[in-house]
């Protein structure tokens, strides 16, 4: 299998590590890498092959995969010359948020094998949740490689409606952002109830990204463990009470992933 690897930034790097340990051979990986010293860079570190530009690929080079991760602005004019690839039957691989399956039909051609993914911030660490989402044109064989090769920073869920993408984009992919708030917050609220700025921060930031162990560790669902830990009438119940009461956290939550949801299928339109 040979894959060509289309920008090597934050989320391709990850990526490209994650291959690596997977135990995938370097040298059947090519990156597209146009900044000379990043890329002589990951070719002595890894032992990779890279070229600046799709000009640069040998005319026989036909890769099996070819991984799109650049930034969804400039998606257009990058991918536009890797379409020549399409009549050798690769599968198109998009990490691009918001771009949809017909803009790279657009692109690549009717004929094109595309997979759109939504992974989330957590996959520079492995720790990303992607969603994956298949053209009519993606064979069962592909849709299996590109799962295994989103596994690399994370793990992976597979939709076939495309309209689900913007729920998941959302949920998932804005997700980190609203738990990063999270722990704002509840620094914010420890200084109100008394906490100097530092020991608040601390102790939120531990609360939240420890909880989140815990819940990836456990087998019980999160009712089950918040249930675990409310006493009746204790000093968690009472914040409780605050939490789930109506126009509480269940309520805002909502309101949030649905007005993201909505801007969501706006960007796709525009
Ligand atoms: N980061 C996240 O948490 C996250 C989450 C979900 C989805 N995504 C998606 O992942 C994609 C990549 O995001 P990122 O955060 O990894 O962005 P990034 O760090 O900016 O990486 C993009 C890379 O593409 C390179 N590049 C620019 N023009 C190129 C070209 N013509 N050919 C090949 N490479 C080129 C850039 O090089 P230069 O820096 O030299 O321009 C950069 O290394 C985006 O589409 C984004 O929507 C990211």
């Amino acid at each position: 299998m040979t894959m060509l690897l289309v920008g090597c930034g934050k989320m391709g790097s990850a990526m490209l590590e994650g291959w690596l340990d997977q135990g995938i051979p370097p040298l059947d990986i090519t990156i597209v890498e146009p900044n000379a010293d990043a890329a002589d860079n990951f070719v002595a570190r890894l032992g990779i092959n890279a070229v600046s530009s799709a000009d640069e690929l040998p005319s026989d080079y036909t890769p099996d995969v070819v991984v799109l991760a650049v930034k969804p602005q400039i998606m257009d004019q990058v991918v536009a010359p890797y379409a020549k690839l399409t009549q050798h039957g690769p599968v198109f691989l998009s990490i691009a948020a918001g771009r949809t399956l017909a803009s790279f039909e657009a692109l690549l051609g009717t004929d094109a094998a595309i997979v759109r993914a939504m992974p989330n911030t957590p996959a520079s660490i492995g720790r990303g949740i992607t969603v994956g989402c298949p053209n009519a044109n993606v064979s069962e064989a592909q849709a299996s490689l590109c799962k295994d090769l989103l596994k690399a920073v994370g793990d992976v869920e597979w939709v076939t409606d495309e309209s689900l993408m913007d729920a998941v984009t959302a949920l998932s992919g804005s997700g980190p952002a609203y738990i990063f708030l999270l722990a704002e917050a509840m620094s914010h609220a420890g200084q109100q109830a008394g906490l100097a700025p530092d020991l608040a921060a601390r102790l939120a930031r531990a609360t939240v990204s420890g909880s989140g162990e815990l819940l990836n560790q456990s087998l019980l669902p999160a009712s089950t463990l918040r249930e675990n830990v409310t006493s009746p009438n204790g000093t968690t119940a009472a914040a409780l009470d605050v939490l789930m009461a109506d126009g509480g956290l269940t309520d805002v939550m909502t309101k949030a992933i649905l007005a993201a949801t909505k801007r969501s299928v706006e960007l796709a339109k525009s």
